[in-house]
């Protein structure tokens, strides 16, 4: 799987994305490394705050199958011009399963990049942290 099929896969999860309130539609695509992808979109509520992020939910689908890790890579794929990071709290619940994740990027028109996920939260608190 390439970072570009996998990004191709992680757009087409942005028409899913259940997004009334922002109009940001994000999709996600987290890629095993047997090859699994486990996709995800934005799902807001009328409670923004109880509003799920696009590689959250790609995550918690990976975890309530019984995968806890061998995660390669993620993509992410948003509405806006900028690349689409994903937020503090996406950041820390992936840092749980797959520090050394690799992160894709992307804007609307598929232009990426690529970062560590340990990079992206230097430092990072997991459950090591608490040995
Ligand atoms: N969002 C994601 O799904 N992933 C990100 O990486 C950034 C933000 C969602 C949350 C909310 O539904 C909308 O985009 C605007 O913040």
């Amino acid at each position: 799987m390439t970072d570009r099929e996998l990004i191709a896969i992680a757009a087409g999860m942005r028409q899913y994305a259940y997004a009334p309130y922002s109009r940001f539609a994000v999709g996600a695509a987290l890629l095993c490394e047997d090859g699994r992808v486990f996709t995800g979109c934005n799902v807001e509520n009328a409670a923004y705050g109880s509003s799920l992020c696009a590689e959250r939910c790609a995550l918690v689908k990976a975890v309530s199958e019984g995968i806890r890790g061998g995660f390669a890579a993620i993509a992410i794929v948003g509405s806006g011009a900028d690349h689409c990071w994903p937020c503090g709290a996406c950041r820390q619940m992936l840092y749980e399963f797959a520090p050394g994740l690799r992160v894709l990027a992307a804007n609307r028109e598929g232009a990426y990049a690529v970062c560590t996920l340990e990079e992206l939260l230097a430092h990072g608190f997991g459950a090591a942290s608490m040995e």
